[in-house]
């Protein structure tokens, strides 16, 4: 009994002059821990006849309940007030981003894709899109590639099994398809009826069988198509330049036309920007040095009959370009591959910021 009581009054007297959680703990544990007071009161139980063992028992339940409220009332008093002086103490800073660490950038082929979107969208071009798995007379046919045409082995395509219908199937080869799919868009055909004209661009990704350090079997393309009665060459050319000088941000950057074959153009053209190697470092601007970065030409007038449209009455040009190409180009990106490793630490160098959407008045790059 006496035993009891003074274990009572210890227990308790530790628990109400308990001046923190920390001292809180260690007079719980001399109580109710392993080798605590009243557990050590709860192991002579078993050595007891059974009524005493009943009497007894109950006290100590009793007095284990009894120490557990009085540690309950002192844990909320304590905590309440090292909550309160924390508040006190501890300031804020409002200045801190939210989330440092999660805030995330944008990839460079997103941001390019914005950076040629500036560019068309002040030209009044706007974005199109159309489907990456494509049938065959869209990717080819009615681009002027005939079945048995060598462009189709030239460009390496991933077939996919035909519709049920018995059409082939494949993995768009480029965005040309999409030039297609808007010549036949019957809302076209009425606006250009009605004398207006069609300018949109098509930035999206393409597939070929191709993977080494320059080629990876997905890439991105941009497709640029302008229809009307009237546009010519000269408007291939003019717009061609300022796209890549705006671009590139070098107002003065040399560009050279060089004839070439695309089965849906005609005349065609593959078009460079001058450039320069110093020390294996490329330099893009006036130089003895040229890169090639897109191909262009004269929508072919089979394309555009293909595609329901009298190409006696109108006429006009396209353009396709590597966005993969010209950004690394642009950023001094190497390795194509490191476009979709999904490295943290590459993204985080090369990545952009979200929130500075690029424009031709306010800045393009970086
Ligand atoms: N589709 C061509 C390619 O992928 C590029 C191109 C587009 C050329 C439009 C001329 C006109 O290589």
């Amino acid at each position: 009994m006496d035993d009891l009581s003074t274990i009572r009054s210890e227990a308790l007297s530790a628990v109400s002059t308990a001046t923190d959680l920390a001292a809180l703990e260690a007079a719980r544990v001399a109580v109710l821990g392993k080798k605590g007071s009243v557990t050590g009161l709860m192991k002579t139980l078993g050595g007891l006849a059974p009524d005493q063992r009943k009497e007894f028992g109950a006290k100590v339940n009793q007095l284990k309940g009894e120490i557990e409220q009085a540690l309950d009332a002192r844990r909320s008093t304590l905590g309440a007030s090292e909550l309160a002086s924390r508040l006190n103490s501890d300031r804020v800073d409002v200045s801190l981003p939210a989330r440092p660490e999660g805030q995330g950038t944008l990839h460079p082929i997103g941001q390019v894709m914005d950076e040629v979107a500036a560019i068309f969208g002040e030209m009044g071009f706007t974005w199109a899109d159309g489907p990456d798995i494509e049938d065959d007379w869209h990717n080819f046919t009615a681009l002027n590639i005939p079945p048995d045409h060598p462009a189709r082995q030239m460009q390496d395509t991933f077939y996919l099994p035909s519709r049920a219908d018995g059409t082939p199937m494949v993995l768009r080869t480029h965005t040309s398809p999409v030039q297609a799919r808007t010549m036949l868009n019957p809302d076209v055909h009425k606006m250009l009826a009605d004398g207006g004209s069609l300018r949109i661009i098509v930035p999206g990704r393409t597939y070929r069988i191709d993977n080494d350090a320059t080629h990876t079997p997905m890439f991105h393309q941009v497709e640029g198509l302008v229809l009307d009665r009237a546009t010519h060459m000269g408007h291939l050319k003019g717009c061609l330049v300022d796209f890549c000088r705006a671009f590139f941000e070098i107002d003065d950057l040399p560009l050279r036309f060089r004839p070439s074959y695309f089965p849906f153009t005609e005349p065609s053209a593959e078009v460079d920007i001058g450039c320069s190697w110093k020390d294996g470092e490329l330099r893009i601007g006036a130089g003895d040095s040229w890169l090639e970065i897109l191909g262009s030409g004269m929508v072919h007038p089979n394309v555009i009959r293909n595609c329901g449209l009298d190409p006696a009455v109108y006429q006009g040009f396209a353009f396709g370009m590597g966005i993969d190409r010209i950004a690394m180009l642009k950023y001094g990106i190497n390795d194509l591959r490191a476009f979709f490793d999904s490295d943290l630490r590459w993204l985080r160098h090369y990545g952009f910021s979200a929130l500075e959407w690029p424009s031709l008045t306010q800045g393009l790059g970086r």
